[in-house]
């Protein structure tokens, strides 16, 4: 298992096995499945509704829990200091862990305001307050935050006591918002790659087919290195048995010049999942 090294000094695995949209009941199994076959990263999220499902598979894995690291995000909804404290006690509680690896505050808006107008940027100092908290108390072991702009991203160096150790944003083939990725770098924030698979759009691009075609590999391997290969944590999900296994199977390596054409690769059409704000235009960050 390959790992990325984050300004606090500890490692955090690149592979991550996300679990969005995985509901509650079969949650406990794909988790099951997904240590089987390697991942020792789960992602979820206190939107997941899936938290409780998730510490049961992890329980079941026989696994020692040192040798998982897991991932939660406060809700997008959430915006003061005392929701932020209870709801990560609520992720504690509902996952039955003592610790949480990482914990992120899931967006700078809540959805529904997603990229307007309100910043949000008092209501975020906030939260970050709670995250320092919980991470001065043990609870959690490290902070970060996910769909965070450059502009959402200062607003928690500029004034608050820890920065942030992840930023986990949309970055998949023809998606990848350079100008964030290099303020990361820059700022020794890693940066952790959500939906590589495009949420599924990449299977049928017959771009990124003829590429997997070339290095004999299915599209969504093709789509988890490209995000390795970025240096970024790639969060892939899958449901089946077979895709959760198949997408551990990386032992290949995109050339440079491939990594090249596929990063000016043209934006993926999205269809009908550019009803979710992440995915439509007009809130994208690609520059
Ligand atoms: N922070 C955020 O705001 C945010 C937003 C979006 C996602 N995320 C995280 O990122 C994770 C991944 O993103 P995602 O769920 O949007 O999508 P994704 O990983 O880009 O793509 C998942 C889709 O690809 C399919 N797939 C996976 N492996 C396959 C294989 N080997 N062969 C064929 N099809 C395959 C899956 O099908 P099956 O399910 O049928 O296997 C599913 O339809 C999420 O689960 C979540 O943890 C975070």
């Amino acid at each position: 298992m390959d790992y990325l090294i984050l300004n606090n000094d500890q490692k955090i695995p690149s592979l991550a096995y996300g679990t969005w949209l995985i509901n509650n009941k079969d949650a406990s199994k794909c988790v099951q499945l997904a240590l089987k076959y390697g991942y020792r990263h789960i992602d979820t999220a206190q939107a997941y509704g899936n938290e409780k499902g998730v510490g049961e598979g992890i329980r079941a894995s026989g696994l020692p829990r040192e040798e998982i690291y897991v991932t939660s995000k406060v809700m997008a909804e959430i915006k003061s200091y005392d929701k932020a404290k209870k709801s990560i006690d609520k992720s504690l509680k509902d996952l039955g862990l003592d610790y949480i690896d990482l914990m992120l505050i899931h967006c700078p808006q809540p959805w529904a305001l997603f990229r307007g107008k309100n910043k949000y940027f008092k209501e975020n100092i906030e939260v970050w307050r709670a995250l320092e908290e919980a991470y001065k108390e043990g609870k959690v072991k490290a902070i970060g935050v996910s769909n965070f702009n450059i502009e959402d991203l200062q607003n928690i160096l500029d004034h608050c006591e820890i920065k942030p150790m992840v930023n986990q944003i949309l970055i998949h083939i023809g998606e990848v918002p350079v100008d964030i990725i290099k303020f990361c770098s820059e700022n020794d924030i890693v940066v952790e790659s959500y939906s590589p698979i495009a949420h599924g759009r990449a299977l049928n691009n017959n771009a990124i087919v003829e590429m997997a075609n070339k290095y004999n590999v299915s599209v969504p391997q093709l789509c988890i290195k490209f995000t390795l290969q970025l240096e970024t944590v790639s969060i892939p999900k899958a449901s089946s048995e077979e895709h959760i296994r198949d997408n551990t199977k990386l032992d290949f390596t995109i050339s440079e010049e491939d990594m090249i054409k596929l990063m000016k690769l043209n934006e993926i059409d999205y269809g009908l999942i550019s009803l979710w704000p992440v995915y439509n235009k007009k809130n994208r960050t690609k520059k």
